[in-house]
């Protein structure tokens, strides 16, 4: 149930009766701040009393009498110059988590289906994955989850950087590696270091740099030799992404990759379409696109190169053939591509680029989703001591060892077995979260300390939120799966509890609309904080407790841990059932 929708919905109906209102005039609808003004208000009879020169406070009135709430409100008062506060009814509430409780999607309305593509992870695999492909991984999984579960049909597309001048120089040296009887999964066991070596012959053994041109030339004429040593490297560099997936949680498959070199076949076409348009020209040899709309300060056009002087194809290239390919073949209502955000204006340009050479729909949407960096503890891009890039497979190995040392300080009836796997989710969930709970589009600092706290909003404290109502459930030896609890809400903790658990649906939306999964985690932070006040205030397993009062808490705090799980997992961070 969307409850601020269908609030919204009523207000709507009601102001469209006044007369001299239009029939699609806003009804600007917010959450309260404060409890005691109730739940939402209604903002909108102050324009309205603007627009048709009447005092606010009257039309508020007219609204009040207008608008059918009856069922939903116990009710609606005009507050200052004309809001009106909307109080839930807490019979209705009731009603709305009983219902919630026993649906599958946990009360969350399905959305017509559309096709949603979203690009994700896309590392380059020349080199190994580092902490950047954290975040495009992550908040990729995570929106892509998100929008999956509101019914949409996602594609996920793993846009790995799989070609490029660079793999010249490395099949040959993975060549002379294989030849002097070396296998390929060793040669490449640390890819950066092989990436070293190939980069330090390149500057400086003699010949090498010649043979590394000729074997990209080589490989873009298809020769097989060469062909089946790319794929090698390839094949050994995706299954060091995988491993990362793997530790990561998150939900990709080797089928979502659909490297830069899948698109090798489109690109001429690609550029042939652009002339056809006419908006491409030659300029120093090169074929361009002159892009008036995103000019400089000076006034001269953005230059966005599809074709090198000389010939061949460029990422940018690549980018207009995977969005024509996306919206015409995947047939995307929505295309979202999460990278950096130093890469914002490059897309800017593919789009623009893209609609006039009528290379995507004009109905499908075009969206990046950047996001800042990750820093260290002295606010520069997160280094290792000596300055060299973090492996994303140790900061994870880091974090679980981390995490289980943490674990340990703490008691716990747990077998050893039973610590490390808790550890893990543990220490992966923190990492995780710690990053996704932050507003993308800003840098955030990367601190163990915080990450790891059993306390504040971390995923320790979420996770332990949630074992701590599994842990009531065993106490009270009552059957999650059967309980059947005619649900009575009379505190006000517990009716602030029923008021977040229904606005899960808001959330949702809200990161499906705007691909921003820290919305999800603030809701669930608010879950959990509002479950402890319920908890404190509401007993359940205390003497003396009505046996109907102690189930419809019990009822309550179950649409709690099943909210939490659910939206933990669609962050992609797992559950324990103790920790
Ligand atoms: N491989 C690129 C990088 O690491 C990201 C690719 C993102 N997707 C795309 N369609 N350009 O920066």
């Amino acid at each position: 149930m969307n409850v601020f929708q269908l609030v919204q919905d009523r207000f709507r109906q009601a102001i469209v009766k006044i007369d001299g209102v239009e029939q699609n005039a806003p009804a600007p609808l917010a959450r309260s701040s404060r409890p005691e003004f109730g739940e939402y208000q209604f903002n909108g009879a102050m324009a309205l009393a603007k627009m048709l020169k009447s005092n606010p406070r009257q039309i508020a009135t007219q609204i009040v009498e207008l608008v059918n709430l009856d069922d939903v409100a116990e009710s609606l008062d005009i507050a200052g110059p004309g809001f009106i506060n909307v109080k839930l009814k807490p019979e209705w509430l009731s009603e709305q988590v009983a219902a919630s409780l026993t649906s599958e999607s946990l009360g969350v309305e399905k959305e017509q289906a559309k096709t949603v593509v979203v690009d994700l992870s896309s590392p380059n695999l020349a080199k190994e994955m580092h902490v950047g492909h954290l975040r495009s991984t992550i908040i990729g999984d995570a929106v892509a989850n998100v929008i999956e579960f509101l019914g949409h049909k996602v594609i996920r597309q793993n846009h790995m950087g799989d070609w490029g001048t660079q793999f010249g120089m490395l099949i040959a040296h993975l060549q002379d590696k294989l030849q002097a009887s070396e296998v390929a999964t060793t040669a490449l066991s640390d890819l950066e270091d092989f990436y070293r070596q190939a980069k330090i012959r390149f500057d400086e053994e003699e010949g090498f740099a010649d043979r590394a041109r000729q074997y990209v030339v080589k490989l873009q004429g298809g020769d097989p030799e060469c062909e089946t040593l790319w794929k090698k490297f390839i094949d050994v560099s995706i299954q060091h992404s995988e491993e990362v997936y793997e530790k990561l949680n998150v939900n990709l498959k080797r089928s979502d990759i659909m490297g830069e070199s899948a698109y090798n076949p489109m690109l001429p076409g690609v550029v042939a379409d652009l002339k056809e348009q006419g908006i491409v020209v030659e300029d120093q040899g090169a074929q361009v696109v002159f892009l008036e709309e995103l000019a400089n300060k000076d006034g001269e056009p953005a230059v966005y190169i599809v074709e090198k002087s000389g010939g061949g194809y460029l990422y940018s290239t690549t980018d207009l053939a995977a969005m024509k390919y996306r919206s015409f073949d995947l047939n995307a209502d929505r295309i979202i591509i999460f990278t950096d955000a130093r890469q914002a204006f490059h897309f800017k340009q593919a789009e623009l680029v893209g609609r006039k050479g009528g290379l995507i729909k004009d109905e499908t949407s075009y969206e990046h989703g950047p996001f800042g960096m990750m820093l260290g503890q002295d606010g520069k891009p997160f280094k290792t001591r000596t300055g060299g890039t973090i492996k994303l497979v140790d900061l994870l190995d880091e974090s679980v060892e981390r995490a289980g040392k943490l674990l340990a300080e703490r008691d716990s009836d747990l077998s050893a077995e039973e610590q490390q796997e808790v550890a893990r989710k543990v220490g992966i969930g923190a990492i995780k979260y710690a990053d996704l709970s932050k507003n993308r589009t800003t840098d955030y600092i990367f601190n163990w300390d915080t990450m790891l706290s059993f306390e504040g909003d971390t995923a320790p404290y979420l996770q332990y939120a949630y074992t701590r109502i599994k842990s009531i459930f065993r106490k009270s030896g009552v059957d999650a799966e059967s309980l059947n609890a005619d649900l009575k809400i009379t505190e006000a903790q517990e009716k602030a509890l029923a008021v977040k658990l229904l606005q899960f649906n808001e959330a949702i939306l809200t990161v499906s609309v705007n691909s921003t999964p820290h919305v999800l985690c603030s809701y669930l932070y608010e879950l959990s904080s509002s479950f402890m006040s319920f908890y404190e205030a509401c007993p359940m397993l205390k003497e003396g407790v009505a046996e109907d009062v102690k189930l419809s808490r019990l009822a309550i705090s179950l649409l709690t841990a099943k909210t939490l799980k659910k939206g933990l997992d669609l962050l992609g961070i797992e559950t324990m059932e103790r920790m």
